[in-house]
């Protein structure tokens, strides 16, 4: 196992639900990651843009499957692997992954939500879950940065209601109620760095509104045994074969085959949460 945290870091992971680690991408890895995402043609022809209920838009791009493209390779790397698998205690799969491009000048907003408020209805059990967002921008307040009510993975499921047609929130009055209990952070992350958050953390993003570019990728894992009990929307369990650490500079820029051996999904997965509640 090569997990990347240290002991008071994996602490950390579990009181307040999300750990940055700086750098867990070097220079040069990050810039083949970022030009992946700007020239792969799969990635371009896959480019959704999610309503934000603010009148904006978010660019997304979504696929379910880690391949032997660059991106795929960082999704399968050890140092990535080990330290999902150490955070949730056991084996993982990689889940999803998703490109978030805020460019600048409007680049959308994402309403409080947890990413487990959304995959419970995949069919996941438990909230065995963990996000890695990768930086291949700087991330500020400005740019709209990722925001955290530190802590609030310790709430459990919330209920969502439904935004827009493409996006759900968490119920505004628990959100209120939560934020005068919970402190609210920026992840302001440098390219190359790794915000790792917990499933049922509440997390948001405001829109982009300054003049520098916001792109990060996701890359999130589940837990083996919590493999989706029903086989929709693609994101039951499929072995995930760990490769070293080199392999992402080995492979230098590799783009998908454009075979969609990602299985890049032309929608999001929404559910509607009225018929649920
Ligand atoms: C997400 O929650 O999936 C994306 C949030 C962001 O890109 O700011
Ligand atoms: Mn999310």
């Amino acid at each position: 196992m090569t997990c990347i945290l240290q002991p008071d870091q994996i602490e950390a992971f579990h009181r307040d639900g999300y750990v940055i680690v700086k750098s867990m991408f070097d220079a040069e890895e990050t810039a083949l990651l970022r030009r992946a995402m700007e020239e792969d043609p799969e990635i371009q022809d896959h480019i959704l843009v999610r309503a934000d209920g603010e009148g904006g838009g978010t660019k997304i791009a979504l696929w379910n499957r880690a391949g032997s493209s660059v991106y795929g390779l960082a999704a399968r790397c050890e140092r990535m692997v080990d330290t999902a698998a150490e955070l949730l205690g056991g084996e993982v799969y990689h889940y999803q992954s998703k490109l978030t491009a805020k460019d600048a000048g409007g680049g959308g907003a994402w309403e409080w939500h947890q990413d487990y408020g959304y995959w419970y209805y995949n069919g996941c059990l438990m909230p065995q879950l963990v996000s890695c967002m990768i930086a291949l921008d700087h991330t500020t307040p400005e740019n709209g940065c990722l925001q955290f009510l530190k802590g609030s993975h310790q709430l459990g499921r919330c209920d969502h209601v439904q935004l827009t047609p493409e996006q759900n929130c968490i119920d505004p009055e628990v959100v209120s109620a939560a934020e005068t209990r919970l402190d609210r952070v920026h992840a302001e992350l440098e390219p190359g760095d790794v915000v790792i958050f917990h499933c049922n953390l509440f997390h948001r993003s405001n829109q982009n509104l300054s003049d520098k570019r916001r792109w990060t990728l996701i890359i999130c894992y589940n837990r083996v045994d919590n493999d989706t009990y029903k086989r929709i929307d693609d994101r039951y369990f499929v072995p995930l074969e760990k490769v070293d650490d080199g392999a992402i500079k080995r492979a230098g820029l590799k783009l998908a085959d454009g075979q969609n051996g990602e299985h890049f999904t032309s929608k999001p997965y929404v559910p509607d949460v009225r018929e649920a509640g």
